[in-house]
């Protein structure tokens, strides 16, 4: 196991109600912002919840936050902390939604152009790049990203999807009630159960370092989305699997197995150009390249794979190659009984367009991607091939 250090702020208000506590959490004379998607945290009600527990505090509403949020509508939030000399934000929606308001604390105060912290990849932004971060707290009404434990942000700019990475944004705490699940469509909660289960995997199928207690938490992670999927997506008003569903996708993005592992996150950086270039779902660009990604980079994976296979899917017999194809399979098969597609050419992407994506790859320094760095431009577009 490799050394780390791990720290993680976030506190967790977990089951049906616990919006109430956001009364005791907020400092009763904050003048508070609350930021929010297109709309259907108002159509369902929770928004005026969360109102009601915010008692006499001074509000604001910034509404608009688009999926995939883009910096220039963060931006319009930003003027508007600080020409309303807002103390805390509070996001109610998905992924989207927190992320979106991770990027509008940082940026509010940020005194040169705000498109510097996008350019970062992967490497944190520390207070001595910004100075005053204004706090927030999250009410999750999507569970997939694990935004709402974790310090990252994917913020749309300029055709591309960049990372924002800064413990500065962890939010100080994240209302997780299962029953704001109950209004999502079908594809929504696909997604989140995709999401959950590929964010999982990158920390978990690249190569072994016996870490045993985080290699047996993402086998329970990725075996409890599995027994959960299809009830989740088809039982709008399960509250246990909601709530299974929802505490999976938080648990598999806070850090807790990314610990001491080596990780992977090529699906997510190929899958991020296909968003930002077809418009795909971030969770249905994964079920397209995951499944490749085992394929193609089966040899580097050969043990993890081999693990996942028996552990995950109980696969027994066969030859390591016949073992890692069922995996693949079964993986896929998973993916669809979700109701996903599992190919690129389902979204309409034909060959011809597979150059755009590695151009867009390379454009944004993604040239040397997985656990080593193997994934070259030319892997990748083997992926996409492997992908349509
Ligand atoms: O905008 P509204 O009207 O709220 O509708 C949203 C949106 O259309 C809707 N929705 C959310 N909660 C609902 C609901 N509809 C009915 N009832 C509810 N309770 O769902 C739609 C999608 O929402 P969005 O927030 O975009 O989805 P998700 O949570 O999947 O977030 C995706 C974003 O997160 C980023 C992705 O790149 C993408 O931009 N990611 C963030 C990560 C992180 N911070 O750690 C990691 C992930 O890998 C991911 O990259
Ligand atoms: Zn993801």
């Amino acid at each position: 196991m490799y050394n780390f250090e791990f720290y993680n702020p976030t506190r967790i208000l977990f089951g049906k109600g616990k919006v109430e506590g956001i009364d005791r959490l907020i400092p009763a004379d904050a003048k508070v912002l609350i930021t929010y998607g297109g709309g259907s945290v108002k159509k369902f009600g929770i928004l005026d919840q969360v109102k009601t527990h915010l008692g006499n505090r001074k509000v604001v509403e910034f509404g608009g936050i688009e999926p995939n949020p883009h910096y220039e509508t963060l931006m319009k939030a930003a003027e508007v902390v600080r020409n309303e000399n807002i103390d805390f934000i509070l996001a109610v929606g998905g992924g989207s939604v927190i992320d979106g308001t991770k990027f509008i604390c940082l940026a509010t105060y940020y005194k040169g152009d705000a498109t510097d912290l996008l350019r970062r990849g992967f490497r944190p932004i520390t207070a001595d790049i910004v100075e005053k971060v204004v706090p927030f707290g999250a009410v999750l009404t999507l569970p997939a990203t694990g935004s709402e434990m974790n310090t990252g942000a994917v913020i749309s700019y300029d055709h591309g999807k960049f990372p924002v990475m800064s413990e500065m944004t962890y939010p100080k705490f994240s209302v997780l009630d299962p029953t704001y699940t109950f209004s999502l469509p079908k594809i929504q909660v696909a997604n989140g159960i995709v999401d959950a289960f590929v964010h999982t995997v990158e920390q978990y199928t690249t190569f072994p370092v016996d870490a045993r207690i985080q290699d047996r938490m993402a086998e329970g992670i990725l075996q409890t989305l599995i027994e959960i999927g299809e009830t989740s997506v088809n039982e709008s008003d399960n509250y246990d699997v909601r709530a299974n569903h929802m505490w999976s996708a938080t648990m598999a993005l806070n850090g807790l197995i990314a610990v001491g592992v080596p990780q992977d996150w090529a699906t997510h950086m190929i899958g991020h150009e296909l968003t930002a270039l077809f418009g795909i779902d971030h969770g249905q660009t994964l079920a397209v390249i995951y499944p490749a990604v085992m394929d193609v980079c089966r040899e580097q994976k050969k043990a993890k794979l081999l693990q996942y296979a028996e552990r995950v899917w109980k696969i027994d017999s066969g030859s390591d190659n016949e073992r890692i194809d069922l995996a693949i399979y079964k993986t896929r098969h998973f993916f669809e009984s979700l109701g996903m597609k599992t190919r690129l050419s389902a979204y309409g992407v034909t060959a011809d367009q597979l150059g755009a994506v590695v151009q867009a790859l390379e454009k944004h320094g993604l040239t040397a991607l997985s656990e080593n760095q193997s994934i070259t431009p030319e892997v990748s577009r083997e992926i996409l091939q492997r992908a349509l």
